[in-house]
């Protein structure tokens, strides 16, 4: 059984993709300091797998727990890194914590796993790399425009030290870059926990079916669009997780061509935040109290992605429509109340 580290493992991204790599016969272990995720995601995971992961409560800004940590398991095959923060607003306000938490345990985690030659690497990046990119949909090529966010920013410079890390070392590694992700695993038991107000769209939406929020409010009904609403590419979950399936196959087959590579990871669709909500209304069969307001600051008019890169390289392609990812996202909300 290949023996997989998966950091940030009982986040929502992170849980779902432990679930696909036990289905795929891999053995995890993960790394989670749940400074913005729960423990009970274990049991989640558990429960639907049927194999609990091991798990170790750790720090990654912590460098001797690392190195401790490598000393404890040895034969790790592959690394996925999903442990950071991704709050867009916070890391605005709190810079040096953005940078702290996403650029320092990206390093000691390079800099242990390579002495203890652990060389393949999966990288959770984003489509803001592109920021608003000028061609849709957008490819690989598409070149990094200056970070709206120090979070943006983090990836950006992620991506950085890990091309030219691979440079000089035995690193191989992949970075994926995520277009929105959302949804939930079909039997509820994981799904994403937004602590306090979510920020994002989806939770947004449900938790204002629930009657948890009183309105939503679709920023911008101004933009350059049809129906004047943002486009994004929101991909389920489960789709994204078992990309990372995929890109991990690429290293340990030694199927990679470069050192480093990277991969857009979206459905290829653009959809308004209107088209989300009615989506949304035809497949729970509720009305939605939304109001359209004022854009958000930072807030980009258009994302989509070119997956080609993905579809011919990894032999992967997202099968959820915005449909199926909503309803997913539907049932864990009646699920979690
Ligand atoms: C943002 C980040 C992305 C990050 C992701 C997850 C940028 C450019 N994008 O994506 O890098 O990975 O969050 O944290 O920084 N909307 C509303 N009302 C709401 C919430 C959102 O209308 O209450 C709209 C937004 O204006 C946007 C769309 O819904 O058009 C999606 O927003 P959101 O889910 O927050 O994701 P992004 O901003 O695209």
């Amino acid at each position: 059984m290949k023996r997989i580290l998966v950091t940030g493992g009982l986040g929502f991204i992170g849980s779902h993709t432990v679930v696909e790599l036990q289905n795929e016969g891999f053995e995890v272990i993960i790394i989670d300091d749940l400074s913005n995720s729960s423990i009970d995601v274990l049991e989640g995971i558990t429960s639907i797998t049927g194999k609990k992961p091991i798990f170790e409560k750790l720090d990654l800004k912590d460098q001797s727990a690392i190195q401790q940590f490598f000393k404890n398991y040895t034969d790790i095959q592959g690394i996925i890194h999903f442990a950071a923060s991704k709050a867009v607003g916070e890391s605005v306000q709190k810079p040096l914590l953005y940078y702290h938490n996403n650029i320092s345990s990206l390093v000691y985690l390079l800099e242990e796993m390579l002495k203890n030659r652990v060389n393949n690497f999966i990288f959770s990046s984003s489509c803001t790399v592109y920021g608003q990119a000028d061609v849709m949909p957008i490819t690989e090529n598409a070149p990094f425009k200056t970070a709206e966010s120090p979070y943006g920013n983090t990836k950006q410079i992620g991506e950085e030290i890990i091309a030219d890390t691979s440079k000089t070392t035995n690193l191989e590694a992949i970075a994926l870059r995520y277009f929105n992700p959302i949804g939930a695993h079909s039997t509820a038991k994981i799904g994403e926990l937004p602590i306090g107000i979510p920020q994002n769209l989806i939770p947004f939406v449900t938790q204002t079916a629930a009657g948890i929020r009183e309105q939503l409010s679709v920023f911008g009904g101004d933009y350059p669009t049809a129906d004047g609403t943002a486009i994004r590419d929101y991909i389920h979950v489960v789709d994204l997780a078992k990309a990372h399936v995929a890109a991990l196959n690429r290293l340990l087959d030694k199927k990679n061509k470069q050192s480093f590579e990277v991969f857009n990871i979206g459905t290829g669709k653009g959809s308004s935040v209107l088209e989300v909500i009615n989506a949304f209304e035809k497949v729970s069969g509720q009305q939605l109290n939304y109001k359209i307001v004022d854009r958000r600051e930072g807030d980009i008019i258009e994302a989509y992605a070119d997956t080609s890169l993905a579809n011919k390289e990894l032999g992967w392609k997202a099968n959820s429509t915005l449909e199926e990812a909503l309803a997913s996202a539907w049932k864990w909300q009646l699920a979690l109340k």
